[in-house]
């Protein structure tokens, strides 16, 4: 690739100290409280993170507690920001940190990158940022500005080009400023080179450097391959009530929201017909509510019905109200029994 300028981290860095936004984990120099804001920005938005990460942090402030944290009360803290594996590693992460290292996050880099559920990314993150060293993190933000302001059409999901764009920003890592210019990276890609032809080039610091804006081809990188399609899958689920009870289900341990709860449902698309005839013990309202609901790679399409019945069918659990919104982690593919209740 073509070297990157000089120039870069002194550019950032001083539009960094007078843009960035006051985030709550920028207030705080612990391992354990920027592995989890990085881990929960990784596939999520700031603005939705910000509460999560409060709430989570008053709960768990450290590894020990959120070693010995139950898997319900985890995924209820989890709730709502998807991605629900990223709990559950975070949590054998913090057992490892507690048996192999005695609850004190090791400071070796090689030892960090062979825990459990610590990437290149996360790792680069806390050791520049938390231990202010010259470790890149290399996350979609940043490889979009690169391949910006380099004009490089490689692929920018190749592990190869990742680890070169590493590289290369670690080479440039100046002294006593490795927070910043982690950070200042990935504000820029936040906030101004944005992606979806929609970046802020007029108020760039990077304007007089970047080879994709000096070539107009701002709108071409990063280089887009044709996306693989989602699959789609059809479903059917049920507001099933009884006693002013709802029926839960257990999600299985495996695969997709595993051990998170959802509603009674079934593959494909159902007419009522075919519903009633499956559950002749319900009341199933002629109503129906379509729904969707899109993952990374698969897309559900949902058919939602009401219905009662007079039996608490024990292969359910059944919620109060309260209950479904207090203790039982529903993720937000099944939002739309809201709409239902
Ligand atoms: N996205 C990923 N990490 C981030 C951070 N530390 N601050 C803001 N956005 C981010
Ligand atoms: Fe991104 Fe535009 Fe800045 Fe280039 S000038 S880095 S394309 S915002």
């Amino acid at each position: 690739m073509n070297p990157l300028p000089e120039m870069l981290p002194r550019l950032l860095i001083d539009w960094y100290r007078t843009h960035h936004r006051d985030l709550p984990w920028r207030k705080t120099r612990d391992p354990y409280a920027i592995l989890i804001s990085e881990v929960m920005l990784q596939q999520t938005r700031v603005e939705t993170v910000i509460p999560y990460y409060r709430r989570f942090l008053e709960r768990l402030p450290d590894f020990a507690s959120l070693s010995q944290v139950p898997d319900e009360e985890l995924l209820k803290l989890w709730q709502g920001l998807g991605y629900y594996r990223r709990a559950a590693m975070l949590k054998k992460t913090a057992i490892a940190v507690m048996r192999e290292y005695g609850g004190v996050f090791p400071v070796d880099f090689e030892t960090v990158l062979k825990l459990p559920g610590i990437g290149d990314y996360t790792a680069g993150a806390i050791f520049s940022i938390a231990f202010g060293q010259k470790r890149a993190a290399v996350d979609g933000n940043v490889l979009r500005v690169i391949s910006r302001l380099n004009d490089d059409a490689r692929d920018m999901t190749a592990r190869a080009v990742r680890r070169e764009i590493g590289n290369a920003l670690e080479s440039l890592y100046p002294d006593n400023a490795a927070s910043e210019f982690t950070q200042s990276l990935m504000e820029i890609g936040a906030t101004v080179c944005l992606p979806n032809g929609a970046p802020r080039c007029a108020e760039c610091p990077l304007q007089t450097l970047c080879l994709a804006l000096k070539r107009g081809i701002v709108a071409l990188r990063p280089l887009k391959k044709h996306p693989k399609a989602r699959k789609i899958e059809k479903k059917t689920f049920y507001l099933l009530r009884c006693n002013n009870k709802i029926a839960l289900v257990r999600r299985p341990g495996q695969g997709m929201l595993a051990n998170l709860y959802g509603f009674p449902g079934e593959d494909g698309l159902l007419p009522l017909a075919e519903c009633r005839r499956r559950h002749r013990d319900w009341e199933i309202r002629p109503k129906s509510l379509a729904a969707k609901h899109i993952f990374t790679h698969i897309e559900w399409r949902m058919r939602w019905f009401r219905a009662e019945t007079v039996r608490e069918d024990p292969r359910f659990i059944w919620a109060t109200r309260e209950e479904l919104e207090e203790k039982y982690p529903v993720p937000n593919a099944f939002s739309a029994y809201r709409k239902l209740l």
